[in-house]
């Protein structure tokens, strides 16, 4: 982004701001000007601890593919804008974990790192999600999630040693300035994970899944004011539809349709006895089970969905459109039965908003070894 670019863009963020929280009348031109004088001398500015939360908060807001926004004001912010060492950068990650688990009621967190408009020790974070499991390509298939083969690799030749379960959680990696990354294993006591059961098909429960409870992107950039935060890891909580119809359905995930069916009792002979509808069906009703049972947030896609509409009907109140991607807004299971399905929406982009980037690495052949 050009000097200019960010100067508008501060603009634009700081009015909107501005415009939607209660600040004295003053405060727009006087910080405006301020801003503009920083932008003079270093080419950026640095953000109060509000602007990034409501920046934070107004990304939420505007994330198209997100069916969970009727929460946007409820993110909490941990501002690592500070850190500058593996230890702490590590450190920061790792309450990201315990405090937006805690304790299983699950709360929006984002932990906002320094922007790469700074340009000294840039922070990169490796992973796609802070917790995620390895995938590995085995001559006797894939071993975990094949979604993770590639950074499994990586870790790899940074030496990690996976211990090759169908769920084993990857290490942190990051990146501070040129440097060789460094990466942390995530000790075991701090990772909340959920075995799957169902309360009618005991014979699930031998299937041996499970799933952990927070899902953390961390390989987006979050954008606020024209200063690009490219390491903000930022969570809400599930969608059981996100594990159950995805990534234990996917026939390139864990594939795991074929196996429930057999543990139902269903014959999977003919596709016209429905019998991956109803292991789909079931499976997700598992997983729902499973994390009600432990007492660890999670929603359901009706619900998910109604929220949805009264997150609809609160910007209207204030006169704002809603922008949104459909295919993304649909649940994966019964989408009809919501009213997303039956009307449009337009997936304009705003900012501040979350974007993919690059990864931070390159995929199969890691510069460092
Ligand atoms: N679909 C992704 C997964 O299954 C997570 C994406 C973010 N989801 C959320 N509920 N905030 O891991």
């Amino acid at each position: 982004m050009t000097i200019e670019k960010v100067s508008q863009e501060a603009k634009l963020f700081l009015t909107q701001y501005f415009n939607e929280t209660d600040k004295p009348y003053e405060y727009l031109t006087q910080r405006i000007a301020q801003v503009n004088s920083e932008i003079d001398q270093k080419g950026y500015y640095t953000q109060t601890y509000d602007e990034i939360v409501y920046g934070a908060k107004l990304a939420w807001r505007n994330s198209n593919r997100c069916i969970g926004r009727l929460f946007w004001e409820r993110i909490e912010v941990a501002d690592a804008r500070k850190a500058d060492t593996y230890e702490e950068v590590f450190d920061y990650l790792l309450s990201h974990i315990q405090l937006s688990f805690n304790h299983g009621r699950i709360k929006p967190y984002i932990t906002i790192f320094r922007p790469q408009q700074e340009k000294k020790n840039i922070i990169k974070i490796w992973n796609h999600q802070l917790l995620r499991y390895a995938g590995y390509q085995t001559e006797e298939g894939i071993i975990g999630d094949s979604d993770s083969i590639q950074f499994t690799k990586i870790c790899e030749g940074l030496g990690w040693k996976g211990a090759r379960t169908n769920f084993d959680i990857l290490p942190l990696v990051v990146q501070i300035g040129d440097n060789h990354p460094q990466w942390m294993e995530i000790p075991d006591d701090i990772i909340p994970e959920i075995p799957i059961e169902h309360p009618d098909y005991p014979e699930i429960a031998s299937l041996n899944l499970k799933w952990y409870a927070i899902p953390i992107i961390s390989d987006m950039r979050l954008e606020i004011g024209g200063l690009d935060y490219i390491a903000a890891p930022f969570n809400g909580w599930y969608m059981g539809t996100e594990i159950g119809a995805r990534n234990f359905a996917d026939e390139y995930r864990y594939n795991m349709l074929p196996k429930v069916a057999e543990k139902m009792n269903i014959n999977t002979k003919h596709e016209s006895n429905l019998w991956r509808d109803r292991a789909l069906v079931e499976l997700n009703a598992a997983v729902l089970y499973s994390f009600k049972k432990q007492g660890i947030t999670i929603t359901d896609h009706h619900t998910a969905a109604k929220q949805f509409e009264v997150f609809e009907k609160h910007e209207a109140a204030k006169g704002r459109d809603v922008t949104g991607k459909w295919t993304w807004l649909i649940p994966p299971v019964s989408p009809a039965t919501t009213h997303i399905w039956h009307k449009p929406y337009t997936n304009d982009i705003l900012t501040p908003n979350f974007f993919y980037q690059d990864k931070s690495y390159q995929p199969l052949s890691c510069p460092f070894h």
